[in-house]
Formats: structure tokens, C-alpha cells, sequence
């Protein structure tokens, strides 16, 4: 696929033949968003799915294999209760539209968090995509809710424990590999690229683990206007990064 068929003409640098494999996004600025126009933050959420929309059916279709986005984290259970249910009204109108999308384009959900923490009606619309989507290949879509980075850390020393008392696991085979294995992400493979939008140059708890080599990208962009153009310029960034990786340039490692 040539990208002159679906991009603005100047992104046309991105190279489709080294896209990085998994990116996460920090999907921040719905609240200021609408502040700047006078709206309630609820109007910014709204104007941020489809910003959701945009971004999901680009990656797929310029073939990112794993998507994640930062959707709800531990510390968003402080917001004000009426936020919180707004939020989860929009979550379960997304997820019931966009099973159809995912279907269509062979898209799976998983989703990463306390799951059990959201409302039961939510949490059991969550695992319904994941079980009717598992079996497509072509994008994952990793939405992380109610996540925290550090509780997925103590929630996997808490089943590394129960398996060392059980002796499935033996201590001499616990590497970081292994380690990684017991984390919500599992088999999923750490990003390459993490995005933030709306300016923080934070992490805000995202993926602590996972993010040990990934690129990071921040902008100043708004994540309601953070659209096509937007991503394609942080894969553009990316692509001109050298990842080391701890090493040296140039090849001459062991
Ligand atoms: C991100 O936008 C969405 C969630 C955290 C759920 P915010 O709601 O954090 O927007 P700002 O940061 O207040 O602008
Ligand atoms: C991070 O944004 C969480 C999500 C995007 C879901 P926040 O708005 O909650 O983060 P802080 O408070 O600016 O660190
Ligand atoms: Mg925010």
C-alpha cells in the first residue's frame, strides 16, 4: 500500500516496512479540551472517541500490530463520581458500536487492569469482545482500564507467591522474561513507541515495566484533536530515533 493512498502529502516520509510493532498512547487533554470552549469535560471525553475511532481503524489499516490505550487508570477512581459514570456510559457505548468494527477488520480486544473493579454490567461487556474477538489477528487493541502500573507489579508478585507455594514455579527459573509473563500484558509484547498527548511529560503509571526501551513521544496536541496527521508524525519522530538498546552504535557488539 502506497501511502499516497490514504495520508496527507507531507507525511509521506513514514515508512511502512519499519513501523514500530506495538504503540501505547496516554490519551490525555479531553478535560482541557472542552474547558477551552466553554463545554462540560463530558463533551471532551465525547469529542476524545472519536479521536479513538480515527486512531484505531489508521493503525490497523497501515498495519500496527498492537495498539494500547490508556483509558481509565486506578487514580481516575478519585474523579468525581459523576465523571466516572459518565465515562463508563461511553465506554460501554463504545465497546457495543465498535464490535462490529472489530469483527469487520479483524481487530481483538484485550483489555489490562482490575477489571473486576469496574461495574459488573462493564466488566462483563469487556470480557463479552474479548471472548467474540479472540480469534482475529490483525490488530490487537489493548485498552488498559482501571490500570495501574505499580498494582499490576504487586498483583504479579502476589501470583509469582502462590505459584512458588504451589511449586509450578521453581525460584532458579525466575528471570525477567519470566516475570513478564505474570503481568496483565502477559504475551504482549512491550511498546515501542508511547505517545502522550496534551503537553504533561509524564507516565502517569502507565506500563512502568514494560516502557524499560520504548520511545517516548510527547505533544502538545489535545487528544480530542489528536487525529491521522498527529499519529503519523510521531511515527515519523520514531523512525528517526536510533534505538541502542544499551549498546553501542554502529553494529560493533558482541
Ligand atoms: C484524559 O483526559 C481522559 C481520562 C483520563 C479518562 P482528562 O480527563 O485527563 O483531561 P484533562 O487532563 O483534565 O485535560
Ligand atoms: C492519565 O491521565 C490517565 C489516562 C489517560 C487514562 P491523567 O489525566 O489521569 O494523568 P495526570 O493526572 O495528568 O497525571
Ligand atoms: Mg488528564
Amino acid at each position: 500500500m502506497k501511502m499516497a493512498d490514504f495520508t496527507p502529502k507531507n507525511q509521506s516520509q513514514v515508512d511502512l516496512e519499519n513501523l514500530p510493532k506495538h504503540v501505547a498512547i496516554i490519551m490525555d487533554g479531553n478535560g482541557r479540551w472542552a474547558a477551552q470552549r466553554h463545554l462540560p469535560r463530558i463533551a471532551g471525553h465525547r469529542e476524545g472517541i472519536k479521536s479513538v475511532q480515527e486512531i484505531v481503524t489508521f493503525a490497523r489499516k497501515i498495519g500496527i500490530k498492537t495498539l494500547t490505550l490508556y483509558a481509565f487508570s486506578n487514580e481516575n477512581w478519585h474523579r468525581p463520581a459523576k465523571e466516572i459514570t459518565q465515562l463508563m456510559v461511553l465506554l460501554e457505548r463504545y465497546l457495543n458500536k465498535e464490535l462490529k468494527t472489530m469483527m469487520e477488520n479483524g481487530i481483538r480486544l484485550r483489555a489490562i487492569g482490575q477489571i473486576d473493579r469496574l461495574q459488573k454490567s462493564v466488566a462483563k461487556l469487556v470480557h463479552k469482545v474479548e471472548e467474540e474477538t479472540k480469534n482475529n489477528h490483525e490488530m490487537d487493541l489493548v485498552l488498559a482500564l482501571s490500570y495501574g502500573g505499580r498494582a499490576e507489579i504487586v498483583d504479579a508478585i502476589k501470583k509469582v507467591y502462590q505459584d512458588l507455594r504451589d511449586e509450578t514455579l521453581s525460584i532458579k527459573d525466575l528471570d525477567e522474561k519470566h516475570f513478564s509473563n505474570y503481568l496483565y500484558t502477559e504475551d504482549i509484547s512491550d511498546p515501542d513507541l508511547m505517545i502522550r498527548t496534551s503537553g504533561e511529560v509524564r507516565v502517569s503509571n502507565f506500563l512502568l515495566w514494560q516502557v524499560a526501551y520504548t520511545e517516548l513521544y510527547f505533544t502538545k496536541t489535545l487528544w480530542p484533536d489528536f487525529r491521522e496527521a498527529d499519529f503519523l508524525k510521531a511515527l515519523h519522530e520514531y523512525q528517526g530515533r536510533e534505538r541502542r538498546f544499551g549498546l553501542v552504535s554502529g553494529g560493533q557488539n558482541h
